[in-house]
């Protein structure tokens, strides 16, 4: 940014007074720079085998969703205006491997729900999640052998996955494995298989984070991954410079849009990379942040309804066009009141 502006020709104090803006409610509302919209929203959900829905320990509030449910769940996000939804699984541990196989099942969790929505609410877009943390029996997104997660083997499964999401009503493909190439091989193959329409999001700046803690713990891969770090594929959160590599190669392989997880404490980055690249830009206020917010809320600490239209809000000043967030049903709510 060029501070500049900043200089000694600058009228100062008293015939400048920043102040006098702040003033009055209709002053304040006028040099309102950001704003978020309802559009600007996409709502993360759980989707469970179990026939029960059930409570998140780590994420009080958040619901793992039995297919049965699914469909009145993305009806309420539709009815009040959030343009998309975002997929995951639980999947049943029996039915985990060390090859992931289960996310090549065209019948598995992920795809009956995608199949489901597709045919009952129209008009909200479905994205999925192209991982294969939820499968693996050792948790990671990838392939793993000799202690190695492989890259070019894992990216064979992972076209695979998205041609099967996008077969089953998938909009919109988010791999968010971090492994490299990814995003060429996913957009070849989605264009081979007849999908030139299905759009990628990619998680194109993805730190390993200890705030994915509770989304583990949603969708019971905590346990096989046990002590195990994504850090041979994830981002060093020290880093930012390589955050613009990440995301220029993903513009460059086919990204239609790109996201920087996770948000809060990386607003530097999504100022960064949409001031650079000025592609659609999201930020994915991850499992962790929820929690700490709903944390401070259920403890009196935080005022709920503005500890979370603040922090949503700031994303879209850093940059943001639209964020993920668990939040996104009250904040809709909370938008549409005014
Ligand atoms: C898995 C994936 C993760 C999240 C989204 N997709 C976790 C991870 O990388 O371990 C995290 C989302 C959240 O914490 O809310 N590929």
């Amino acid at each position: 940014m060029n501070d500049n502006y900043i200089n000694s020709a600058t009228p100062s104090y008293p015939s400048t007074r920043m102040r006098r803006n702040r003033l009055a409610d209709w002053s304040r509302r006028l040099i309102e720079e950001s704003r978020l919209s309802v559009n600007d929203l996409i709502l993360p959900i759980f989707i469970t085998e179990d026939t029960k829905k059930s409570s998140i320990e780590s994420m009080p509030g958040v619901y793992r969703i039995p297919i049965t449910q699914i469909a009145e769940h993305v009806n309420e996000a539709k009815e009040l205006g959030i343009p998309a939804i975002a997929l995951f699984p639980e999947t049943n541990s029996l039915l985990k491997d060390e090859l992931g196989s289960e996310a090549l099942n065209e019948e598995n969790l992920i795809c009956r729900a995608t199949n489901l929505i597709k045919n009952q609410v129209n008009n909200i877009g479905i994205i999925t999640d192209v991982a294969l943390d939820p499968y693996t029996s050792h948790g990671h997104d990838g392939l793993l052998r000799d202690n190695e997660i492989l890259n070019d083997e894992s990216l064979e499964i992972l076209c695979k996955q998205a041609v099967i999401q996008a077969k089953a009503g998938a909009d919109m493909i988010a791999p968010s494995d971090m492994m490299d190439g990814r995003i060429s091989a996913i957009r070849k193959e989605l264009d081979k298989s007849g999908f030139k329409n299905t759009q990628i999001m990619s998680y194109a700046a993805k730190f390993a984070s200890c705030f994915y803690g509770p989304f583990r713990n949603a969708i019971g891969s905590e346990i096989n991954l046990s002590k195990k770090s994504k850090k041979s594929y994830q981002m060093d959160y020290a880093n930012s410079d390589e955050s613009l590599r990440e995301v220029s190669l993903d513009i460059s392989e086919g990204a239609d849009m790109i996201m920087i997880k996770p948000g809060m404490p990386y607003l530097d980055i999504i100022y960064r990379i949409k001031s650079t690249f000025k592609m659609p830009t999201y930020a994915y206020q991850v499992s962790g942040e929820y929690s700490m917010i709903m944390a401070a809320i259920n403890n009196k600490y935080l005022e709920k309804n503005k500890a979370i239209i603040e922090p949503l809000t700031c994303f879209k000043r850093a940059g943001a066009d639209g964020v993920l967030s668990y939040f996104a049903l009250d904040a809709a709510k909370l938008i549409k009141k005014g």
